[in-house]
């Protein structure tokens, strides 16, 4: 099925910049801009706070599989986002960054039955709006269709810097390694994407750059 509406795909490693380019891309676009990464980790918040052992990977699927997740669109002045609701509780955005999600994250997130059920929810929004969205496999397996492909990347040293500025305790350099190496949807730059590394420029460069490519691609808004 062809998309109705334009999809922006960003994806790529961890603290590479995504969440803060994406946001803006969609501001200037009026686009809605969808992080599937708070949808992975408003998941594994709720399978935490259900008492499952993550690693039991039958338990997490059953687990899953049992939850109901809804999306709203949250439209403020200037900015349109998607947001998760599951069984009709939505985290907050510390639940969503603890250090219990973000070491649990990356093991949810590798079993492909949980990635095949969140599948068909992510691509149901791109038949309601025109969409920007980040993760780690948007352009080579949610919205492989899409002409709007980035990958961001920047130097191990840099990421580890931004989430430290970010007050997060986060280890940058394992999750890479479970999300690069897992064999469902791994992560990997998609062969059609242009790929930018930020380790040097500022976010406001990278908005500028995409927007750029964009407006060369043909896209309309
Ligand atoms: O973007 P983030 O750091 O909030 O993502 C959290 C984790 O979710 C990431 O380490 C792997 C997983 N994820 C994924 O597997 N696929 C996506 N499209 C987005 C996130």
């Amino acid at each position: 099925k062809e998309l109705p509406y334009p999809v922006i795909t960003i994806d790529g490693t961890t603290a590479s910049g995504k969440s803060t380019v994406a946001k803006e891309i969609a501001k200037v676009l009026g686009f809605t801009y969808f992080n599937t990464g708070a949808l992975y980790r408003s998941v594994t918040w709720k399978i935490l706070a259900l008492g499952y052992d993550v690693h039991d990977e039958e338990k997490v699927v059953e687990a899953c599989r049992r939850l109901n997740l809804r999306c709203v669109i949250q439209k403020e002045d200037s900015f349109s986002q998607a947001s998760i609701l599951v069984d009709d509780q939505q985290p907050t955005e510390k639940e969503l960054r603890s250090s219990e999600v973000n070491e649990a994250v990356s093991i949810v997130a590798s079993y492909r039955k949980v990635r095949e059920w969140l599948l068909p929810f992510q691509r149901e929004l791109a038949y309601k709006e025109p969409l920007v969205v980040e993760g780690r496999d948007i352009g080579t397996v949610v919205f492989p269709e899409s002409p709007y492909k980035f990958f961001l990347d920047a130097n191990l040293e840099e990421r580890e810097k931004r989430r430290e500025e970010q007050g997060e305790r986060d280890n940058v350099a394992q999750r890479d390694r479970l999300d690069i190496s897992r064999s469902s949807a791994p992560l990997l730059c998609p062969a059609d994407a242009v790929k930018l590394d930020t380790t040097k420029l500022s976010a406001q460069k990278v908005v500028e750059k995409i927007l750029d490519i964009l407006w060369k691609k043909g896209l309309t808004i």
